[in-house]
């Protein structure tokens, strides 16, 4: 219920349209309960005494109430769907907005899955709990009290018998909901689990295929699939009694109205129409009831939803700016690492960095070397604060990265991530991602750069070439082209390319570097570059041996031959030994 409280602000812009729906929720109330007393007033008065006219008059002022009601009815649904919606639509926003702050570290913690059901069902859960509460939380209510009085008003003889079933109805529907709403908190995370494997697979449809999986996946959403279905059953299963419930109790009722109101008829002491109308608030009286109760049950099936959402709404990024973060900062781009040490589970796990202490200086291109799973992808994602460091500190040109505002921080370092991604439209926006101005002329030079102009240039619709999601038209090394162009577009001081140029041929990557070491004179950027292959890092500045989160090694090529028995191992893997020359065996410089 907190959690609803909390979120209950979405609402706000949308408080007129949330005071109209009950309103004219309250005249359709009114008009409806003067029908039974209409009903009444033709029967005892006008059929009994055989006046035509009366009954032709009562029954067009039926009519009429039932027209007012009915405007009222509409207005109220129309208002409710504008509040309503308007909620879930902003809610969705809100979410989707509070998705984007977060972290690397937050994001490890949800499925996609999990974010894609809160985006859609648990906001739509909540969405229709706000439908439901402005339609029925005044209706249901007003028609049960108000019923009630007319009853006994109409009859007050007979007013035993509402009074008698009301707790009955009470206690079958709380037999109902005490044991639904244990069930739906589970609905919500087989849907979750279901989502995950609709979401894996969507997104990883090729491997299936290549490793012939499919039969395995089907049979893996099937049950997914399959327990989501169960689960819904067994919610059915014991809300299937409501109704059956409510009209076995509301025929115990009309029986027991029919019974004692028709001997006190045949004994002269009551009409026909009164027995008419009392059944009619008798009925309204019990249906109003289990609406009430029904409405509980949703609104608590909501309050799940919205805890799940809350969930997400309440985490904290664990990267934020601080209030005094550097807001103006054009850093020459000297970035030092002072012991670092990093974990992925905070201070409490293992640590995947150790005492990592290294500078790279403007101008100098910094290589990280290492067999996989050593850490340099780690490494290079503590320079932009995709992770904070869990001990010692970051700095570009002295200052902590974490003191530095996170946009302005981005602003400076260009980022080719080790796995492409690349997302659907225009081959030119996708490098003009990260600065949507960019001139033709600038994503030009970034793609010439890159090796990509004239491949992009190869295609039908050259620049405007679209892309399929996750850039499925293109091979690996022109995806990896892109994404280097992309990086370079925004003149970053720091630029970190990691494992970008795995797919590319070694011919093509001697001209990026040699494009890279063009634009590094121009403009002294500090470049990080993380390779496999030894000769993509001869030429470096620095080479750091990374082994185990670990520096085991740093220096220059030359250096590192003769220092390093680990450099020399995988020199002599890759190039063979006797080769121990040093630069120019690919033809480059
Ligand atoms: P890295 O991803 O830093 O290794 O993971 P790497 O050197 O770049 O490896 P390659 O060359 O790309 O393959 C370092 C360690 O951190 C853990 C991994 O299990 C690995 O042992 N790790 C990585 C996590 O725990 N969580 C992550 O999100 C990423
Ligand atoms: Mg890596």
């Amino acid at each position: 219920m907190q959690a609803i409280r909390k979120l209950a602000h979405f609402l706000k812009p949308y408080w007129l349209w949330a005071i109209l729906a009950p309103l004219a929720m309250l005249v359709e109330v009114v008009m409806d309960l003067t029908q039974p007393q209409m009903m009444q007033r033709i029967i005892d008065n006008g059929v009994a005494a055989r006046d035509m006219n009366y009954v032709l008059m009562s029954a067009g002022l039926m009519i009429v109430f039932a027209l007012i009601g009915a405007i009222g009815g509409i207005g109220c649904t129309i208002y409710t769907f504008k509040a309503s919606q308007g909620f879930g639509a902003d809610l969705r926003a809100g979410l989707f907005r509070k998705v984007q702050t977060l972290s690397f570290r937050n994001l490890d913690q949800f499925d996609t899955g999990q974010l894609v059901t809160r985006l859609t069902n648990d906001v739509t859960q909540m969405q229709e709990a706000v439908a439901a509460l402005l339609r029925i939380m005044v209706r249901a209510p007003l028609l049960m009290i108000g019923s009630l009085i007319m009853a006994i008003l109409t009859a007050p003889q007979l007013a035993f018998i509402p009074f008698a079933l009301i707790p009955l109805v009470l206690a079958g529907v709380w037999w109902i909901i005490s044991r639904a709403y244990p069930l739906y908190g589970e609905v919500q995370t087989r849907l979750d689990s279901l989502n995950t494997v609709m979401q894996e697979n969507l997104a990883g449809v090729r491997v299936v295929k290549a490793f012939v999986r499919a039969g395995k996946e089907i049979e893996r959403f099937g049950a997914a699939n399959v327990n989501l279905t169960n689960q819904l059953i067994k919610v059915a299963r014991v809300t299937a009694v409501t109704m059956p419930m409510m009209m076995i109790l509301m025929n115990v009722g009309v029986a027991g109205v029919l019974w004692f109101g028709g001997n006190q008829a045949l004994a002269g002491v009551m009409h026909i129409g009164q027995i008419v109308a009392f059944v009619n608030y008798l009925q309204q009286t019990l249906m109003s009831l289990l609406m009430v109760s029904m409405l509980v049950l949703q609104v608590s099936r909501a309050a799940a939803s919205a805890q799940r959402i809350e969930k997400v709404m309440d985490s904290t990024p664990d990267v934020q700016n601080k209030p005094t973060a550097l807001r103006e900062f054009a850093p020459r781009g000297r970035v030092a690492f002072e012991n670092v040490t990093f974990s992925y589970d905070g201070h409490a796990g293992d640590p995947v960095l150790k005492d990592i202490t290294f500078v790279a200086e403007p101008g100098q291109t910094v290589a990280l070397l290492g067999s996989t799973g050593a850490g340099k992808s780690s490494l290079v994602h503590l320079i932009p604060r995709f992770y904070d460091v869990t001990g010692g500190r970051v700095t570009i040109d002295g200052v902590d990265v974490r003191d530095i505002d996170q946009t302005v921080l981005h602003r400076n370092i260009g980022i080719a991530l080790q796995e492409t991604v690349l997302f659907s439209g225009a081959i030119r926006d996708n490098i003009r991602y990260g600065h949507p101005g960019a001139s033709d002329e600038e994503v030009i030079a970034a793609a010439k750069a890159a090796q990509a102009h004239d491949f992009i240039t190869g295609m039908p619709d050259g620049y405007d070439t679209q892309l399929g999601q996750r850039g499925v038209n293109l091979s690996g090394g022109q995806k990896q082209r892109i994404a280097i162009a992309r990086a370079l577009l925004i003149k970053p001081t720091v630029l970190i390319l990691d494992d970008s140029t795995s797919a590319v041929d070694v011919e093509t990557e001697v001209e990026i570097q040699a494009a890279l070491v063009e634009a590094q004179s121009e403009r002294d950027q500090t470049i990080f570059v993380i390779a496999q292959r030894i000769s993509t890092v001869l030429n470096a500045d620095k080479i750091l041996v990374i082994e185990d989160g670990q520096i085991a090694a740093q220096g220059r090529h030359a250096e590192l031959l003769v220092s390093s028995p680990i450099y020399r191992d995988i020199y002599d893997s890759q190039l063979g030994s006797g080769n121990h020359g040093g630069n120019g065996e690919n033809g480059h410089e």
